[in-house]
């Protein structure tokens, strides 16, 4: 990627840069892969709620997975239809469930047996019927952090496919709920295909045990989770999104009428970001050396979190690689991007990115230490 250097040099660090191109392409790439099949995309805005981005995915007209209030709201404030939006998450509180049913969203995954009667006692106030698809968990691995798999048994998301009988019998007797759909996801950052394959079979199965009872269902979403090259962003910029649709092409074959919903978050947009810090000081040790950067975990927490690699890179040397300790400034001492990190050799003032930073970076910033949250900036 070319970075706009002089101007970063200006600008307060740290701070987010987005890539507005990359983005477009890649939703462009989206669209050109699912024009012939009847795929719909639900862009996750957990990954990334930048309005400015959200203006970009609503410009493509790509839709909105949503999990949180919150998230509805922004979704609708960017100009997406209601028609576009679905609402997931495991503990849905009232006044979230309202903002859904005033709007009249298109879906709310619903987790839960007590959050159906909730979801139908509130519509049944509005006089409105609700739209449900109901979150499976179909225990399927994922191969991924144990931090972001999500469709195991032990994760908290989602019906188990043991409880899925007498949760159907519950759901039928909701006055004001309308089953559309079955919704799974299994978690993020997936770039082995044979997991999604493995989805693939069990939605066969749950879609063969619900035609068994005589329940044909237009709606089936199979969430989000492909993964991108966090190592490589300039030599793949693009997720791989012609082998992950390929894989529901062939293993899951839609009956007449059906929709194959999609809620990608990570591969939409982490590739356009970059967190862009400065180094404060240079600390060289007799065993090691440290960069100390003015971006810490509260600009980007996936390293600290999830011992997430992000590729980074010096923007104002082009000396030979020296091996660092890439640090932030916060007092914890799990505030470090990476240990022992060839980059070029480095001095204060330098200009750092950190690669890939566009899906889960600025939306979980905090403002521990009392720092200022991070600003964006668009190109
Ligand atoms: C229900 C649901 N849908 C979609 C996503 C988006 O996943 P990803 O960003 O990996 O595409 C998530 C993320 O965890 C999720 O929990």
């Amino acid at each position: 990627m070319k970075f706009p250097i002089d101007k970063f040099q200006k600008l307060r660090t740290p701070f987010y840069y987005y890539d507005s191109e990359l983005l477009r392409t890649t939703l462009n790439e989206i669209k050109k892969q699912i024009q012939k099949d009847p795929f719909v995309v639900h862009y996750a805005l957990k990954a990334n709620s930048n309005p400015e981005i959200l203006r970009i995915i609503r410009e493509a007209g790509i839709g909105a997975d949503c999990v949180s209030g919150g998230e509805v709201e922004a979704a609708l404030e960017a100009g997406i239809p209601a028609s576009k939006i679905v609402f997931a998450g495991v503990g849905k509180t009232n006044w979230e469930i309202e903002v859904g049913l005033d709007n009249d969203i298109f879906c709310f995954n619903v987790e839960s047996m007590p959050e159906l009667e909730v979801i139908n006692q509130l519509a049944r106030e509005r006089n409105k019927m609700a739209h449900i698809a109901l979150r499976i968990n179909p225990n399927v691995s994922a191969h991924t952090h144990h931090y972001i798999t999500t469709g195991m048994n032990e994760n908290k998301f989602g019906i188990s496919l043991s409880d899925l009988d007498r949760v159907l019998d519950v759901t039928a007797r909701q006055s004001n709920l309308k089953l559309i759909g079955i919704h799974f996801h299994i978690g993020s950052q997936i770039n082995d295909m044979t997991a999604f394959q493995g989805l693939c079979l069990r939605v066969n199965e749950v879609r063969q045990y619900l035609l068994s009872r005589r329940i044909t269902l237009e709606h089936i979403n199979v969430g989000g989770g492909l993964g991108i090259d966090y190592e490589h962003p300039d030599a793949f910029p693009i997720a791989d999104f012609k082998s992950y649709f390929d894989v529901f092409r062939r293993h899951l074959p839609l009956h007449d009428g059906q929709k194959l919903h999609f809620e990608l978050g990570r591969s939409i947009v982490a590739q356009c970001g970059s967190l862009i810090a400065r180094t404060l000081y240079v600390k060289e040790g007799s065993s090691r050396s440290f960069v100390i950067l003015d971006a810490g975990f509260t600009e980007l927490i996936r390293p600290a979190l999830y011992q997430a690699y992000h590729k980074i890179e010096n923007l104002s040397s082009e000396l030979p690689p020296k091996e660092y300790d890439i640090v932030g400034p916060i007092c914890e001492s799990s505030d470090t991007f990476a240990k022992a990190y060839a980059l070029n050799e480095t001095k204060r003032g330098d200009l750092i990115a950190l690669r890939s930073a566009g899906a889960y970076g600025e939306v979980m910033a905090s403002q521990y230490n009392l720092r200022k949250l991070p600003k964006a900036y668009m190109d």
